[in-house]
């Protein structure tokens, strides 16, 4: 049985198994088309056998740049938007303690991870330099292209900063870059101030490239242990390389994302129960909507945190147009769990659940909403985990990765670029250098 396995229970009244049959025509066309690299965006295919690929030696000046961070940085910035933020925020906020940054920095053991440059919000930058005045930090500024705005300001303004309370000596232990364009800005600058570089394959697109340095170096930064990262992510590739359905689930999820949408469901909610999924669903959201969403097609990616949202977006999923499917995320096991007290005079009749764990009423939550929701005509795709660590984030990763590149060849669509995205930037220079 796969690692990370996709439960139907709830879908038998919205599609079937000849329709399945029917698909597996157009999957396998899919799959030639990515692992043959014939398809469409085939120069942006090097995250398929990363996991295999990624140099030893690589691994190894990752690690240790990071320990040499731990050592001398109270916080650790990490700049950069998009593909170059999202998946290492992700990790870390899905495997760390829940409150991390304000605990003591014994019971961290790792600095204090703060984002920057993924907006552009005055309000924020001016902000963060009460914060950096108290602490020793780091900085490690991500960008495959060297030219986004968001990044390019935020490093600017922090730089800054840097070379007025560091010396040069200190500033290349400090400013550690992460770019992917030998002639790009960011580079130009590495190179000139000698700040140490890691780079980006050219066939990796940002939104791919969290299993490379780009991710990879503020998550072990932060003590997650990479080496189980990367381990997810191969077995991932051994489980999804195969291009029959049924024996696939990365495929599998594809599929079923094609036969809703066919159907009329043009926006799909990724739900999860735990709210340090959160920035998981972020990454998710970026991959899906920058990868399917052009040429006037593609599923709408939204998510939902449950309990949270049920008492929210709720009503819309249960009674709303139906016009949604459900991907649903629960994991099975938690490593941190807690029960809940008994009370002698129980006044909230909370006794009947007394010790009982939180996460067992939370599995009630899920399996009770899985019901409703599919009465209300709502498609629900379990994707089942047994637990979450760093092995099942890399998994994860990949699992997801694969499906994005099947599901968009399915729809006749190249996964690989983002036209629409250039389009706002842009119209924004044009509006900065006419005002
Ligand atoms: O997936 C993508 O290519 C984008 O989301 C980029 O990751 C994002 O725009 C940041 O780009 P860069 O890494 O060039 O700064």
């Amino acid at each position: 049985m796969a690692y990370i396995t996709i439960d139907d229970r709830y879908l038998k009244d919205f599609t079937t198994d000849a329709e399945m049959d029917e698909w597996q025509a157009y999957v396998t066309k899919a799959h030639n088309e990515l692992h043959n690299k014939t398809g469409l965006g085939s120069d942006y295919l090097g995250w398929l056998e990363y996991p295999n690929l990624i140099p030893n030696d690589e691994i190894e000046r990752i690690k240790a740049v990071a320990e040499q961070i731990k050592q001398h940085s109270e916080l650790f910035l990490v700049i950069g938007v998009g593909g170059s933020y999202l998946g290492a925020r992700a990790a870390i906020e899905l495997l760390s303690h829940t409150f991390s940054n304000e605990l003591s920095k014994e019971k961290r053991n790792a600095p204090k991870i703060v984002y920057v440059g993924h907006h552009l919000s005055g309000t924020y930058l001016h902000d963060l330099f009460d914060l950096l005045d108290e602490h020793d930090f780091s900085v490690n500024v991500i960008s495959k292209s060297g030219t986004t705005t968001e990044t390019a300001i935020a490093f600017r303004i922090i730089k800054q900063y840097m070379k007025n309370r560091y010396d040069e000596r200190e500033l290349r232990k400090r400013i550690f870059v992460t770019t992917g364009n030998e002639h790009g800005p960011l580079k130009q600058i590495a190179r000139k101030e000698k700040y140490e570089t890691f780079s980006i394959p050219d066939d990796i697109g940002g939104r791919y490239s969290v299993l490379t340095a780009v991710g990879l170096l503020p998550i072990a930064v932060s003590g997650i242990p990479i080496d189980e990262i990367i381990a997810g992510a191969q077995q991932a590739y051994e489980e999804t390389k195969v291009d029959n359905i049924r024996n696939n689930q990365s495929y599998f999820y594809a599929t079923l994302r094609n036969i809703f949408y066919n159907k009329g469901k043009k926006i799909e909610i990724f739900s999860t129960y735990e709210p340090r999924w959160h920035y998981f669903q972020e990454w998710w959201k970026q991959l899906y909507g920058e990868s399917e969403g052009k040429d006037g097609k593609g599923i709408f990616p939204a998510t939902a945190t449950f309990t949270t949202d049920l008492h929210s977006l709720g009503q819309y999923i249960q009674d709303g147009e139906r016009h949604i499917f459900q991907t649903v995320l629960f994991a099975d096991e938690l490593n941190r769990d807690i029960t809940i007290p008994y009370e002698e005079d129980d006044v909230e009749r909370l006794n009947d659940l007394a010790e009982k764990t939180v996460h067992s009423i939370n599995q009630s939550a899920f399996e009770g909403a899985l019901i409703a929701h599919t009465k209300g005509g709502v498609p629900n795709i379990i994707i089942r985990s047994p637990k979450v660590d760093a092995f099942t984030y890399g998994y994860l990763v990949y699992f997801f990765q694969k499906a994005c590149a099947i599901s968009g060849y399915l729809l006749q669509v190249n996964p690989f670029d983002q036209p629409g995205v250039e389009e706002y930037k842009k119209q924004m220079m044009s509006i900065i250098y006419n005002r």
